[in-house]
C-alpha cells in the first residue's frame, strides 16, 4: 500500500532521447500503482505494466469522460481543450462515444486509406523536393515531417492546406503545456468557429472529403448536430497531426541512429511494415498515457483505486514493459510478436492508424530512396516536452 507522501511530479521528463524516463522501470518493478502529482497539484495513480494499463483501457470501471470529476489532466492546455461544453469522443463514453465515431469509421477502414496511396505519395514527394531545395544541411522537422500529416488531414478533412499556418498554430496552442489555459481554450474556440465556416461552404459546395459527407449525410440527414460536427472535426485536425509528424522526425533519427537495422530495411523494403511497428512501440511519442477515472473501487495490483480517482495509463511504460518485450531496450525492426499499446486498445483505440501507418511507410521509405545518403548534421533539439514527445528540429545532409 502507499501512502500520500509519495507522490512524484508528472510528467517526468526523458533524459535519454530514445528512451522513456527511467522512474518507469523502477516503478514497474516496486510500485505498479504509483501515486503522482499533476501539474495543478491534483494527486492521481499511475500505471506501468502491460496488463494493467490494458486493464484501464478496456475495464468499462474506468471512464474517458473528462467531464467526470477526478478526471486526471497532465497540463492546462488539456484541460482547456475539453473544458469546452461540446467535447470530441475522444473524452466521451458509450453511447455517446461509439454514436459519433461509428459516423466516421468508415472513412478510416484500410481500404480506403489504401486508395489514398497515390495522395500521400505525392505529398510526400513535394516535401522531400522542398527538404533538397532548402540546401545542405537541412532541417527535415520544418520541411519535412510537420507538413507532412499537415497536408494529408487537410486533404482527407477538405480544409485548404493554404490555411496550415492558422491550423497549425492553434492545434499547437491546444496540446502544448507552454500555453496558460486562457490561450489554449481561445485556440479551441477559434478552430471550431473557422471549422463552422467551413462545414457552411461545403454545405452550398460539398466536395469529395470527410467534412463534405459529414454535412450531407450527416448533418442535413439529423443524425449530427452542428457543434458535435465541428467537436469530430477537430478531433480529426488536431489528433493526428503532432502525432505523425513526431513519429516522423523520430522515425528517421532512430534509423539513422541504428545503422545496422537501417541496412537491413534497405536490403529488404517489405521489413518496412515490421519497421513502422516497432519504431510506435520504441517511441511511445504519446509521452503523458491516457488518462482515465475510476468509476467505481477496482481493486489493482497491491492497490484499491477509488471511485472518482484519475489514473495515467502509460503508454511508453507498457510498451518496454519486459515481461512482455524481451529487451525492450533493443530497437529490432523483425520484433515478433510487436503488440505495442501505442494507438492505445479497447474502444478508444486510434481511429486513424491505419492512415499513420501508412503515411509512416510512405513518407520512410520515399525519404530514404530518393535521398540514400541521407545523414544526421549539426543540432538536434528535443522538447520543451509536451504530452506528444518528439523533435523539434533535425538537422540533415545528404
Ligand atoms: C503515429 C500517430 C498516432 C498515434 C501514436 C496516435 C495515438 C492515439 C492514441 C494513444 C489514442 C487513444 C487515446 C485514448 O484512449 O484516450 C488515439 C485516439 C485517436 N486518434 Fe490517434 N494517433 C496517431 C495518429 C492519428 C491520426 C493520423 C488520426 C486521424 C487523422 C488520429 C485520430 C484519432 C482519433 C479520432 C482518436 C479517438 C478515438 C476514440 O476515442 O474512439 N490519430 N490516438
Amino acid at each position: 500500500m502507499h501512502t500520500e507522501t509519495e507522490t512524484a511530479s508528472f510528467p517526468f521528463d526523458r533524459t535519454d532521447a530514445l528512451a522513456p524516463p527511467s522512474e518507469y522501470e523502477l516503478l514497474r518493478g516496486t510500485t505498479p500503482t504509483a501515486r503522482i502529482t499533476l501539474y495543478n497539484g491534483t494527486p492521481a495513480w499511475l500505471l506501468t505494466r502491460y496488463e494493467d494499463v490494458k486493464l484501464a483501457l478496456t475495464d468499462h470501471r474506468f471512464s474517458a469522460d473528462a467531464r467526470n470529476p477526478g478526471f486526471p489532466f497532465v497540463s492546462a492546455a488539456l484541460r482547456a481543450s475539453v473544458g469546452h461544453k461540446h467535447i470530441p469522443f475522444l473524452r466521451l463514453d458509450p453511447p455517446e462515444h461509439d454514436r459519433l465515431r461509428r459516423m466516421l469509421s468508415r472513412e478510416f477502414i484500410v481500404k480506403r486509406i489504401d486508395a489514398l496511396r497515390p495522395a500521400i505519395e505525392a505529398i510526400v514527394d513535394r516535401f522531400i523536393d522542398q527538404l533538397l531545395a532548402a540546401g545542405r544541411p537541412a532541417d527535415l522537422i520544418s520541411n519535412f515531417a510537420l507538413p507532412i500529416p499537415s497536408a494529408v488531414i487537410a486533404e482527407l478533412l477538405g480544409v485548404p492546406y493554404s490555411d496550415h499556418e492558422y491550423f497549425q498554430e492553434r492545434g499547437r496552442r491546444m496540446l502544448s503545456s507552454e500555453y496558460t489555459l486562457e490561450q489554449s481554450a481561445h485556440a479551441v474556440v477559434e478552430l471550431r468557429e473557422y471549422l463552422g465556416a467551413l462545414a457552411e461552404r461545403k454545405r452550398a459546395q460539398p466536395g469529395d472529403d470527410v467534412l463534405s459527407r459529414l454535412v450531407i449525410e450527416r448533418e442535413l440527414t439529423g443524425e449530427l448536430d452542428r457543434e458535435d460536427l465541428k467537436s469530430s472535426a477537430l478531433l480529426l485536425l488536431v489528433a493526428g497531426h503532432e502525432t505523425t509528424a513526431n513519429m516522423i522526425g523520430l522515425g528517421v533519427y532512430t534509423l539513422l541512429r541504428h545503422p545496422e537495422q537501417h541496412s537491413l530495411l534497405r536490403a529488404d523494403g517489405q521489413l518496412i511494415k515490421g519497421a513502422v511497428e516497432e519504431l510506435l512501440r520504441f517511441l511511445s511519442v504519446v509521452h503523458t498515457g491516457v488518462p482515465r477515472v475510476a468509476l467505481e473501487d477496482v481493486p489493482l495490483e497491491d492497490t484499491i483505486i477509488r471511485r472518482g480517482e484519475g489514473v495515467i495509463a502509460s503508454i511508453p511504460a507498457a510498451n518496454w514493459d519486459p515481461s512482455t518485450f524481451p529487451e525492450p531496450q533493443t530497437f529490432d525492426i523483425r520484433r515478433e510478436p510487436n503488440r505495442h499499446l501505442a494507438f492505445g486498445f479497447g474502444i478508444h483505440q486510434c481511429l486513424g492508424q491505419p492512415l499513420a501507418r501508412k503515411e509512416l511507410e510512405i513518407a520512410l521509405t520515399r525519404l530514404f530512396d530518393r535521398v540514400p545518403t541521407l545523414e544526421l548534421a549539426g543540432e538536434h533539439l528535443f522538447g520543451p516536452e509536451k504530452s506528444v514527445y518528439g523533435l523539434h528540429q533535425l538537422q540533415v545532409t545528404w
